[in-house]
């Protein structure tokens, strides 16, 4: 059962003008302060959320973390989620798997490639894989966290640290909102941090992989996510 939720839709501006020009640390810290237990981090295990993980886990390791296992996710990104868990074996790491028979259902029903048909099949196979079992890991969670930063996409630009999430009926907290990816590699580094090695391929920004690909030089950090579609559309019901 969901627990009452101390901050409301109404609080959401406070706490963004109490939070201006705060470091991502201190963001943190107000969360793990705010919500103890109740938070939830989505660690993706992207270059981000591995950045973001490393602060949690010195700054606020009480803070709980999943990840969403798609089930078409690219070795790479299971490595790093186990070199992740042995970096920090104190903190367990809950993996949220997709309805079983809804898997069965539609890749009986529609094949294997169904999201490269259109938008609508693609954002059915992340309801699937994403959305739902993210409904489900945050049906007992006060809030959540992310590694959203605001310069990764055009549907991100106006993205504050602290939102209500009105779908989810929760507070959404993105500590790192106003990183560059500059600041996430400087941190990973001087904190050697284990990283996905797709992003040694060029893979700025990785998602399952048949639907994550390497970019060329010059292009958009999102350009090789669901590439056959246009920037507007690429979000997967996460964050819309
Ligand atoms: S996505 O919506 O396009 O897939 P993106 O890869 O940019 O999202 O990640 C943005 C944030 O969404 C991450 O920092 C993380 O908090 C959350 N997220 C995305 N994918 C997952 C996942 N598979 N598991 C957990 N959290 C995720
Ligand atoms: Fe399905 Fe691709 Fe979305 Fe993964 S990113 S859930 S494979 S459409």
């Amino acid at each position: 059962m969901k627990e009452a939720t101390k901050y409301s839709e109404a609080d959401i501006e406070d706490l963004n003008r109490q939070l201006a020009g705060k470091s991502a640390e201190e963001i943190v810290r107000w969360a793990g302060e705010a919500f103890g237990g109740g938070i939830k981090f989505a660690n993706s295990f992207g270059a981000e959320d591995v950045a973001l993980m490393d602060i949690i886990a010195k700054a606020e390791p009480q803070i709980r973390v999943f990840t969403l296992d798609t089930g078409r996710l690219n070795d790479e990104t299971y490595q790093v989620m186990e070199d992740t868990r042995l970096r920090h074996k104190d903190i367990p790491i809950e993996v949220m798997f997709p309805d079983s028979d809804k898997v069965e259902a539609l890749t009986r029903e529609k094949g294997f490639f169904s999201f490269r048909d259109s938008v609508e099949l693609r954002k059915e196979c992340c309801g699937i894989r994403k959305v739902q079992p993210l409904k489900r890991a945050l049906a007992d969670a006060e809030a959540w966290m992310t590694g959203l930063r605001r310069d990764q996409a055009v549907t991100r630009t106006d993205t504050p640290a602290v939102e209500w999430d009105a779908g989810n009926g929760i507070v959404k907290v993105n500590p790192i909102i106003d990183w560059s990816l500059d600041d996430v590699w400087t941190y990973i580094k001087a904190n050697e941090v284990p990283y996905n090695k797709l992003h040694d391929q060029h893979y700025p920004s990785i998602g399952c992989a048949p639907c994550s690909r390497a970019i060329k030089d010059g292009e958009d950090i999102r350009a090789g996510r669901w590439w056959w579609e246009n920037p507007e559309f690429k979000e997967c019901g996460l964050h819309d």
